[in-house]
């Protein structure tokens, strides 16, 4: 069992706890032959990943799926941009097709978001200046959580609400929402999905809290900031959805600065979620042997401290393989080559990070 201590010794310490962990597998559990989702299981947790409708085309990747998650979030389907195309016309066709594949295998799934500033359709910003009228997200959020209502694990009821760079002393992005309805918007979101919803778990969901940065600094400060205030005034949210987005080549994760954040969050009662793992392997080497290394490693750092608080239930990666990252202008496809952040490689084979998150969830603790 790998202790809180052991894994918050700098930099090599990771990779010597790792090798450590290996010792511990059962000869009958090897990292290739176990599933994810048992493993998690194991410890009273959830594995999931990202879907999209389009990747369940190539019958090869949804058995691959199927074989490590229990859980499935829409990567696209459940943005406002496709599900309100026109205002106060919903459609939830393309959620509702993960939905059925969810109901066919037995899968729970998670919704992606409700307030968000990003993922918008274009109507949405002359009706927001148009009017102070909060049914320009009410509606929305009524909409979603209500079709959904007693089948969703949880949601995202807002996302990335937290820019300290915006210059705001709370610390609050200053977005579309924020500028028409002040910080009050983030409540409302939270009362009306319960309202639709009274058995989801609802988060708040948000990136950047791992590093040891200033910038990091005033980011875990206004969430805790933010989550208290709402706990305070009885907003009924259940949870921190921690992102998970790494670097493989930038800031390193701060493993007591983590640890510390997540034992105030869990004091206030709420659950943790990680919602969104990957490790971008940008700026680093082209040899995949040491980008698959050092993403196993980031991945390691932040999953060794993340899964050993109490609070932690369930650990999703934002998509399962590399086969449907594009390495497109924003990637830089002729510094970095093929993309490797995600447990499976695109011919679905496992790469280290995938043994690095069997490693971390066998080593977390039993829930
Ligand atoms: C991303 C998708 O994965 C991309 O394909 C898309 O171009 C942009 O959105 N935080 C979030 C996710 O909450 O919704 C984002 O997903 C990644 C960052």
């Amino acid at each position: 069992m790998f202790s809180r201590r052991a894994v918050l010794g700098g930099g090599g310490a990771a990779l010597a706890t790792a090798a450590a962990g290996a010792q511990l597998l059962r000869p009958s559990v090897r990292d290739d032959a176990a599933t994810l989702r048992g493993l998690a299981a194991s410890r009273g947790l959830v594995f999931g990943a990202a879907l999209a409708n389009y990747q369940l085309r190539a019958p090869d990747f949804t058995q691959a799926f199927l074989r490590d998650c229990a859980m499935l979030v829409p990567e696209y389907e459940l943005k406002r941009f496709l599900t309100e195309p026109k205002r106060g016309q919903f459609d939830f066709t393309d959620a509702d097709a993960l939905f059925a594949f969810a109901g066919q295998h037995g899968l729970l799934v998670r919704g992606h978001t409700l307030v968000w500033y990003a993922a918008n359709p274009p109507w949405l910003e002359d009706a927001v200046a148009t009017a102070k009228d909060e049914a320009v997200f009410a509606d929305f959020v009524r909409a979603a959580a209500s079709h959904y209502r007693g089948r969703m694990h949880s949601w995202d009821v807002v996302n990335e609400a937290i820019e300290p760079k915006d210059g705001r002393a709370d610390g609050l992005r200053d977005t579309l929402w924020l500028k028409k309805f002040g910080p009050e918007y983030i409540d409302r979101a939270f009362v009306l999905a319960r309202e639709a919803d009274p058995g989801a778990l609802l988060v708040y969901n948000d990136y950047a809290l791992e590093s040891g940065a200033p910038h990091n600094d005033a980011r875990r400060k206004a969430t805790l900031t933010l989550l208290e205030g709402l706990v305070a005034r009885g907003v009924p949210v259940g949870a921190l959805g921690l992102q998970g987005h790494l670097l493989a080549f930038g800031l390193a994760i701060d493993q007591k600065k983590l640890a510390a954040f997540l034992d105030e969050v869990r004091a206030m009662g709420l659950r943790i979620l990680i919602t969104e793992h990957d490790v971008d392997d940008g700026n680093g080497p082209l040899d995949f042997t040491s980008r698959d290394r050092a993403v196993a490693d980031a991945s390691r750092r932040f999953l060794d401290v993340a899964l050993d608080n109490p609070a932690t239930a369930a650990l999703l990666t934002w998509g399962l393989s590399d086969r449907f990252l594009q390495p497109d202008g924003e990637r830089n496809a002729l510094l970095r080559g093929t993309p490797r952040m995600l447990p499976l490689d695109g011919a679905l084979q496992p790469v280290a990070l995938r043994a690095a998150i069997a490693q971390a969830l066998l080593g977390a603790r039993k829930r």
